[in-house]
């Protein structure tokens, strides 16, 4: 596995295995590995020739008094897990590289950005569509996947797809849960034990959802309330949204059908958690 730092080491890279014919995979990541970055490398794999995967810690989703400086990072550990993931190039470069001094260039998709977690984590959304979109340029893939876990990231990073004509094909990874059902996410390592033992209601909540819906009930507001009702049995749990929506835009919706999801974002503590379900 070759280890990249500079945009114009990679981009020769890339050159050269498209020169070859091959196709290129990509998966951005932020680092700190679990199975879930994992099962995406793995997605990449199967579809294409070449497997590049990126990790920057990108400052600029993350809004001041966010978890930016303490975010978990383990570079070693991230190194050995690509090489077992068979990832052919670890994009890793330093901050200047990236946002180098007078970086002035944002890029927003409207409406869908200002929703869910984007309500409450104002400039989030902004930041990792331009940090995707700089990435997408950089490393000029045939296909990028990303977890279905951050579905809200997906949508917008689909609609930007689309919007800006990247000739990417967006694929989605499934959730990848704990043996417990919590969804694994870099950020389960803030928890403390009690929290996260007590963290397993959100997928619990759920499930329970699907199965009402299943089972026939399909008004939005009575599902949510139970979705609700049920995380709020955990005592440590702070609930900041629990939203039922469609998978295209968004937006909120009163009868619940297949292709519409449920989205919560709980906090436990100072960690803040999401997770979802496809109905
Ligand atoms: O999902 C993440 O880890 C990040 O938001 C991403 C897509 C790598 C952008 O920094």
């Amino acid at each position: 596995m070759n280890i990249v730092k500079t945009i114009s080491e990679i981009q020769k890279k890339i050159k050269k295995y498209k020169s070859e014919g091959k196709t290129v995979g990509f998966v951005p990541t932020m680092g700190f590995f679990h199975e879930g970055h994992l099962s995406l490398m793995d997605i990449a794999k199967e579809k294409c020739d070449i497997v590049v995967v990126s990790l920057f810690v990108n400052p600029t989703q993350f809004a001041p008094g966010e978890d930016l400086d303490i975010y978990p990072r383990n570079f070693e550990r991230d190194e050995k897990l690509a090489i077992s993931a068979g990832v052919d190039i670890l994009f890793y470069p330093d901050l200047d590289e990236i946002y180098p001094k007078g970086y002035l260039t944002y890029i927003y998709t409207e409406q869908l950005s200002s929703i869910l977690c984007g309500k409450f984590r104002k400039e989030h959304f902004q930041g990792v569509t331009t940090i995707v979109a700089k990435l997408f340029n950089i490393v000029q893939p045939n296909i990028a996947v990303f977890g279905q876990k951050d579905y809200q990231q997906a949508i917008i990073i689909k609609r930007m797809v689309r919007d800006l004509n990247f000739p990417i094909k967006i694929i989605l990874g499934p959730i990848i849960r704990e043996r417990d059902g919590i969804a694994m996410s870099s950020r389960n390592k803030y928890l403390s034990k009690e929290e996260r033992d007590q963290a397993k209601i959100i997928n619990i909540a759920l499930k329970k959802a699907k199965e009402e819906f299943d089972s026939g009930i399909i008004e939005a507001n009575i599902i949510k309330e139970n979705i609700r009702k049920k995380i709020q049995t955990s005592d440590l749990a702070r609930i900041e949204y629990i939203e039922i929506v469609n998978s295209v835009n968004l937006d909120s919706i009163k009868s619940v059908k297949s292709g519409t999801f449920a989205a919560v974002a709980v906090y436990y503590g100072k960690t803040r958690l999401i997770d979802n379900i496809d109905f």
